[in-house]
């Protein structure tokens, strides 16, 4: 019988196989520990996880679009202290990787989160979510600016020698220019995509139909978008790229490693199908067993370019 090995790595970090969930789909890990077994995935990514508590944004802050989701949560969580206290010691039992994703409102802030964890140990890697929409100083997006992306990736850099993401938003004129600052800034590896800036409106009230009056799209109908910047982002750096946007069966999976992206998040699906991580490690391990795939570097990046 064929041996394969699904085990893929971000820079320090080994993955038992590619499969993650997504920050903000999949709460703190516990909340899916009903469905399956959490230590067939390859790793979860937590909801945000910022300095202090932060309550999100005031309702309605989801809603349902062609395709896809709408959401303005404001990345309410439970903040670093109570995090460590409530949340890691579940964590902690896990033998998946644990990546915490980061929030912050000040560049210092990412660091000082990272810090916190990092003298409670117990996790694998950080995330740092660059898109939040303001610096202390000035209001500019930190995805959007290369030189706050740096700042924050290099000040989280001196916390920790775990696996050190930073995720991108697709909403920036050039995403691979902010990939190079973030892989210049130390980090190991970059999350693509985030969710897009959309807007849907009430036709019987007429108003919008999130309080926030935009807010972030996701599932399927941003997967196009996302493979073309996975492919974009992978050829501006050396660093491995995890895919993410829109994954709701194994044949997205593959065509984002096909694409170049080394490992992939599932994020709505797992509204749709709360046990969707676990079926999609099954689905890819029998694929590579079918197709006599022995590591998945013979699957990343082998996308045909050749015109036919
Ligand atoms: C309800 C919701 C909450 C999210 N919260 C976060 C978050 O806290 N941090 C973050 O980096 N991304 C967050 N995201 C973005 C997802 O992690 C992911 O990048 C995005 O949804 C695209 O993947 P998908 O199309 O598979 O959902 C959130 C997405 C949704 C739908």
């Amino acid at each position: 019988m064929l041996v394969s090995d699904l085990s893929v790595k971000l820079g320090p970090l080994t993955l038992r196989n590619p499969i993650l969930t997504a920050s903000g789909t999949f709460g703190y890990g516990e909340e899916y520990a009903s469905f399956y077994d959490l230590n067939r995935l390859g790793g979860l990514v937590t909801k945000a996880v910022s300095l202090t508590p932060r309550p999100g944004n005031p309702g309605p802050r989801i809603a349902e679009t062609c395709g896809g989701m709408l959401n303005s949560i404001g990345l309410a969580n439970v903040g670093v202290k109570k995090f460590i206290s409530d949340k890691l010691p579940f964590l902690k039992q896990l033998t998946c990787a644990v990546i915490v994703n980061v929030a912050g409102k000040t560049v210092e802030d990412f660091a000082r989160v990272v810090a916190e964890i990092e003298a409670a140990g117990g996790v694998n890697g950080y995330e740092l979510n660059v898109s939040c929409p303001n610096v202390k100083e000035g209001g500019m997006a930190f995805s959007a600016d290369p030189h706050i992306t740096a700042s924050v990736t290099r000040l989280a850099r001196q916390e920790t020698d775990r696996c050190l993401i930073v995720k991108l938003s697709p909403n920036v004129t050039s995403i691979s220019e902010i990939a190079i600052s973030a892989e210049s800034a130390g980090a190991d590896a970059l999350s693509v995509i985030n969710t897009l800036v959309g807007m849907a409106v009430d036709i019987q009230t007429r108003r919008p139909k999130l309080a926030t009056i935009t807010g972030g799209l996701s599932g399927p109908a941003i997967k196009p978008i996302a493979i073309a910047k996975v492919f974009e982002v992978v050829r501006a750096v050396k660093i491995p790229v995890i895919g993410i946007g829109g994954i709701m069966h194994l044949h997205d999976v593959l065509e984002f490693l096909i694409t170049g992206a080394t490992a992939v998040q599932i994020g709505t699906a797992n509204f749709v199908d709360p046990d969707i991580g676990a079926r999609l490690v099954t689905e890819l391990e029998k694929y590579v067993e079918q197709h006599q795939i022995h590591k998945m570097n013979e699957l990343i990046g082998s996308i045909q370019l050749q015109q036919c």
